[in-house]
């Protein structure tokens, strides 16, 4: 990542002015206040161990203190036009863990699993979103969570992460690029690609995959929430119309960014660039990269490796370790506008170490109850009314069949209807891009 700081001087964000009054909290970028950019920390979005910021600095010369900033309006879109942004880099802050039983990763931990374990892995950094530690103030820290606090009294965080804060103790963050689009040239999709191999404890004749499986049991059949998937394994199926569904479905449930009015009308373009780019373009040599090592890493599954005499061994619980990273890891893709399938880039997030014995017994117990339930083969017991879920792609012959081209339509009414209704409430206030 092209840097303005030599090695040496490890640039830290702090406080420009210590001071006693949260209202004069100011973080600044550099190696000292003297030779420093004041900064303002914009809440992004956060997830169950990190809340990313975006960095900015501040036209109105520090004048606002951190804890005035509203949380950005449109998650996962920069806004330019607020203000001048650095180096197009978004900074990530470790969460403390939310009860006893879960162990803390630091983010020195974080990047050195990175550097040592992942980065060789999936054979250099290519594939990764460029990142480097930094060293983060106390009191920036400690003024995020004062603004975390007060932003889940207003209900602007998302339910499931209210009362997480970030873990005072921490020393650094990470400064990563800024994945998202920029408004009116680019926009980026997430998602989990999530179980792209079988789960090594599933039967052969399994009607399901893990992550199908999984969503069945819990019942959240619909619409996938932004950043997951439907049923992974369309995405290295070997039909074009298994990666369009799946592509469209993903485009669809990460919502339409007021920058993006454009897709209403080039969203067929947009759907057959994707499609091609991960059907048999440069996104599938990640994809079944990703689906590679899964396999790999974890050939026998936690419920064989557990059952084993002795248990695992230190070996055999690094690799399900890792085969759990790589399983629930990000995947973000940038479409450029003018640059087509051209211009897509892919980059892989999150791929934090997955450590803790209650992870352990959580997988565990997952898999079980997955097995026992009949879920894995569809055999299941349904409560009265209730519908199968049929969505996963074993479920249907290996050949997408007319169901395919179906839902594919379907999917495609369902959001032309969306971006029609977006674009009308849009096209009379400052989205419009153009
Ligand atoms: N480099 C980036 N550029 C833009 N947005 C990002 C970047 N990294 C993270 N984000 C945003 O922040 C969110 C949380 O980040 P991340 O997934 O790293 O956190 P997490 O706590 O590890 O999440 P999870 O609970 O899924 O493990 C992401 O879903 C994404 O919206
Ligand atoms: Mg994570
Ligand atoms: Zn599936």
């Amino acid at each position: 990542m092209p840097s303005k700081y030599g090695p040496e001087e490890a640039p830290v964000i702090a406080l420009l002015s210590e001071t006693e009054n949260p209202q004069e909290i100011i973080p600044y970028i550099g190696s000292s206040p003297a030779e420093s950019l004041a900064i303002r920390l914009e809440y992004l979005a956060e997830g169950g161990a990190n809340v990313v910021y975006q960095i900015r600095t501040d036209p109105v010369k520090w004048s606002r203190a951190v804890l005035q900033r509203p949380l950005s309006a449109v998650k996962g879109h920069r806004d330019a036009s607020t203000c001048e942004r650095i180096q197009d880099e978004v900074l990530r802050l470790r969460k403390a863990p939310g009860s006893s039983k879960q162990s803390y990763v630091s983010t020195t931990a974080a990047e050195d699993y990175l550097e040592d374990v992942i980065a060789p892995s999936l054979g250099g950094h290519e594939w990764l979103i460029p990142s480097r530690k930094i060293r983060v103030h106390p009191r920036v820290i400690s003024a995020c969570n004062k603004e975390l606090i007060l932003h889940q009294a207003l209900g602007n965080r998302p339910d499931s992460r209210e009362h997480s804060i970030l873990e005072e103790s921490e020393l650094f963050g990470l400064l990563m690029e800024d994945m998202s689009g920029i408004r009116g040239s680019s926009f980026t999709i997430q998602f989990k690609p999530k179980w792209l191999s079988h789960s090594p404890n599933a039967s052969k004749s399994a009607r399901r995959c893990r992550t199908c499986a999984l969503r069945a049991m819990r019942g959240t059949e619909g619409m996938a929430p932004v950043g997951e998937v439907q049923c992974p394994r369309n995405l290295v199926g070997d039909h074009p119309d298994n990666s369009r569904l799946e592509i469209l479905q993903t485009l669809r449930a990460n919502g339409i960014p007021c920058a993006e009015s454009k897709l209403r009308e080039r969203l067929p373009d947009v759907l057959q660039d994707l499609t091609e780019y991960f059907y048999s373009g440069k996104g599938r040599t990640i994809l079944d990269k990703l689906a590679a090592l899964q396999e790999q890493l974890d050939p026998l599954g936690i419920v064989k490796l557990r059952a084993q005499p002795g248990g695992m061994s230190s070996q055999q619980l690094k690799d399900l370790q890792l085969a759990m990273t790589f399983r629930d890891c990000s995947v973000y893709v940038r479409y450029h506008w003018d640059k087509g399938l051209e211009g897509i880039e892919t980059r892989v997030g999150d791929l934090d170490p997955k450590v803790g014995e209650s992870k352990l017994d959580e997988w565990h117990d997952i898999e079980m109850g997955l097995i026992q339930g009949g879920w894995y083969d569809g055999i299941e017991e349904l409560s009265q009314g209730q519908a199968q879920d049929t969505k996963c792609s074993l479920w249907n012959p290996p050949q997408p069949s007319k169901r395919y081209s179906e839902r594919i339509d379907e999917l495609m009414k369902d959001f032309n209807a969306d971006l029609e209704v977006a674009y009308k409430s849009r096209s009379s206030d400052e989205c419009s891009d153009g």
